[in-house]
């Protein structure tokens, strides 16, 4: 039994149809387990730009300073209506929100439910035994390396964006990688491009150093363009890869297709900052606002809601609620439930709501 506080920022677009299932399995879990969740709400994305002037406001980033963990929906969209505003992306949130609580590790674990191998656009046997955990930096790199803008120049218009990263930087990520290694398969794929970039050099020389403090763990370098070739080539012998911000960015976008839809893949940001219970993150699917399918009762919520799942775990030191979840979510895809992205024949494709509710109604079986 406790008390914990979630912020919980749906965003745009399907962002607020997969939330609001998220947070009704986590009300389902509070009643089963006796613990109490004060759930808070603020605004991020659009919504927050036209309501309070910037993608996420001072007020909004202290509701999640005093919570235990956030729950964040997406960002994104039309933004061409944003008028004397339109300098605020809604990405802003996001990008203060990771930068400002220091969540430098993402994680994205990809493991396609074995009922559903059928869904990927990838053989069956290919995808067998799959199960790797993309680790991601996710507080530097070209995402916030300055100097960063289009200017003018007597030859025309350049733009320049800069790839910066410090060996301390580099070196946490890798060691968050091989700790987490250690509780896995014991091996590490550390991709970058050192053929070409003096900052995956360094990251290169980072992962040699670290890796001699885990000797139980073993080393892969593979290069970026190499790594997306052997992802789809060999999914199955990935364990633990580590990667820069960009390249951490596409990847797992290519790895979700690995388990056959982006509405199936949750993360977990996480920093060093500890709460009463664990540690503080941010937890989201990795999926976008799909602003096409938003508000129609299409999205497939089970990326927010085993992103739920890793909230518990991670932040809240909730293993056995969290693991409840995820049996709840495969229970219900081997009884042959299936949101509208990963359709299949012979399968009955439901809504946002009822996929929600086939899973709260698992939970409570
Ligand atoms: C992600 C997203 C974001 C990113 C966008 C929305 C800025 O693609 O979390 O993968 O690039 O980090
Ligand atoms: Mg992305």
């Amino acid at each position: 039994m406790g008390t914990y506080t979630i912020t919980i920022l749906p965003g745009d677009g399907i962002g607020t149809d997969v939330t609001q299932q998220a947070q009704h399995v986590l009300e389902i879990i509070g009643e089963k387990y006796s613990h109490t969740f004060t759930f808070h709400k603020g605004l991020v994305g659009i919504a927050a730009i036209e309501a309070e002037g910037d993608a996420i406001s001072d007020a909004t980033m202290a509701l999640c300073q005093q919570s235990d963990a956030i729950l964040f929906g997406a960002v994104g969209g039309v933004t061409h209506n944003l008028g004397p505003n339109a300098n605020a992306s809604p990405e802003r949130a996001l990008f203060r929100l990771r930068k400002d609580f220091q969540l430098y590790a993402n994680l994205r674990p990809v493991r396609p439910f074995q009922a559903m191998l059928g869904a990927s656009t990838i053989k069956s046997e290919v995808l067998q035994g799959t199960d790797l955990l993309v680790v991601r930096e996710l507080t530097g790199g070209l995402y916030y390396g300055r100097p960063s803008e289009i200017r003018e120049t007597p030859q025309g218009l350049e733009a320049i964006d800069t790839l910066i990263y410090t060996e301390a930087e580099i070196e946490r990520i890798v060691r968050t990688a091989f700790d987490l290694a250690r509780e896995r398969r014991k091996h590490v794929t550390s991709v970058d491009k050192a053929n070409v970039l003096s900052s995956s050099r360094l990251w290169r020389r980072t992962a040699d150093r670290v890796a001699k403090d885990y000797p139980d763990v073993a080393l892969e370098h593979l290069l970026v363009d190499s790594c997306t070739m052997h992802l789809i080539r060999r999914p199955a012998t990935f364990d633990v890869i580590v990667t820069e911000n960009m390249f951490g960015d596409i990847l797992t976008d290519e790895a979700s297709m690995l388990a056959g839809s982006m509405g199936l893949l949750p993360s977990a940001s996480l920093g060093t900052r500890q709460t009463g219970h664990g540690l503080f993150g941010l937890y989201e699917p990795i999926h976008g606002t799909a602003p096409d399918i938003a508000g129609q009762d299409k999205a497939n919520p089970i990326a927010a809601i085993l992103s739920a799942a890793l909230l518990l775990r991670f932040s809240l030191g909730l293993k056995r609620e969290a693991a409840a979840i995820e049996a709840a979510v495969e229970h219900i895809i081997n009884a042959g439930y299936r949101t509208e992205d990963v359709r299949e024949a012979n399968k009955e494709v439901v809504g946002t709501k009822a996929m929600g509710q086939l899973i709260t109604q698992a939970l409570l079986s």
